[in-house]
């Protein structure tokens, strides 16, 4: 391991206030979306939406890093030119899913556990060679009634550090992906405590499988209410209680921290990003970026609806999302930005 090189790596996906767009959906995650928004639900379909994304023009302004999928990573351009050297071009750096999915734990009804370390070096070496230099690794954790367990949180901690220490062996920046669910109607403090828990229990595992901090990316949801609570807080009130919630466990040594969307509005997502960074980016010691996946998409995948001839409209709606979130991460964001 050339502990440089990762941490020059999670430097640059947190530089020049860009972030990272996650298109790794799997493909049945992709073909239920596409499925929704009534596009067919074809290999050929997944690669010419994937072009649409990774050919956006000047996306590399806005974007550091795109997580791909095992079928992306080998796909290339109507062109014939892979899609890991059109982002190379934009100065883009190429990253991957490496999880195989969240399937029922067992002993644990209602939880998943996240698998995938069987053969992952090897997978990961070979990712490698294709050019990836980080990954990414998400674990899913809901909360309700004695949810989530302790059984559950310390047996996807135990996987994502075994997976990040994996990573870091093999040359990419391990992203680590827990997320707490935004399903339900919980209270927005009892979000918090969550997640305080299970980074608790992820950052004891990296300490015990000696994981590098400074060459890791945490990718973790915002601390909010559940979707069916009454009360949702105002961006100010989520920026306040994701800041304190991080302040008090994740160490000063790691490289960034880039929140998924899990759910939210693009706009919402972008005014929550805006308000942590307004008002703490210079009180906190990581970089605060953005990892979305449906909050940068949603709009240019409906506007796209599988017609080439939408692909550039498509491609400025992507653009706005991400000009909207680079804004953001300079506390620049306003949400007159997406009126009009
Ligand atoms: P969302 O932003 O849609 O939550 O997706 C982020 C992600 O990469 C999930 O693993």
């Amino acid at each position: 391991m050339n502990a440089q090189a990762l941490i020059d790596v999670a430097r640059t996906l947190v530089s020049d206030d860009r972030g990272l767009l996650a298109m790794d959906e799997s493909n049945p995650t992709c073909n239920k979306r596409f499925a929704e928004a009534m596009i067919a639900q074809t290999q050929e379909s997944r690669r010419a939406y994937s072009e649409l994304l990774v050919t956006a023009p000047g996306l590399g302004k806005y974007i550091s890093g795109a997580i791909l999928y095992d079928e992306t990573i080998r796909q290339r351009t109507q062109d014939g030119v892979l899609f890991t050297d059109v982002l190379a071009a934009e100065g883009i750096v190429v990253g991957i899913k490496v999880d195989v999915g969240a399937k029922s734990m067992a002993g644990h009804p209602g939880e998943r556990i996240t698998e995938g370390l069987d053969g992952l070096g090897e997978r990961l070496a070979q990712y490698h060679r294709q050019g990836a230099r980080f990954a990414k690794w998400r674990a899913v954790l809901a909360l309700g009634a004695g949810r989530p367990s302790r059984g559950c949180m310390e047996a996807n901690a135990q996987a994502l550090a075994r997976y990040a220490a994996l990573c870091q062996e093999a040359g990419l920046v391990p992203v680590v992906e827990p997320e707490l669910l935004m399903d339900g109607d919980h209270a927005l403090d009892l979000c918090g405590a969550a997640t305080e828990d299970i980074l608790w229990t992820v950052f004891d595992q990296f300490r015990i499988q000696g994981v590098a901090l400074e060459g890791l990316i945490l990718k973790t949801n915002m601390v909010l209410p559940g979707l069916a609570c009454p009360r949702q807080p105002t961006p100010d009130e989520a920026a306040d209680a994701t800041a304190a919630c991080l302040r008090r466990v994740v160490p000063a040594a790691v490289a960034g921290i880039a929140f998924l969307s899990g759910g939210q509005s693009g706009e919402l997502a972008s005014a929550r990003l805006n308000a942590l960074n307004a008002r703490s980016r210079s009180r906190l010691p990581w970089p605060l970026t953005f990892s979305f996946a449906r909050a940068l998409q949603t709009p240019a995948l409906k506007i796209w609806g599988g017609a080439r001839a939408n692909v550039p409209a498509a491609q400025q709606a992507l653009l706005h999302r991400a000009r909207c979130n680079r804004a953001a991460r300079r506390g620049e964001y306003d949400a007159a930005m997406d009126r009009g």
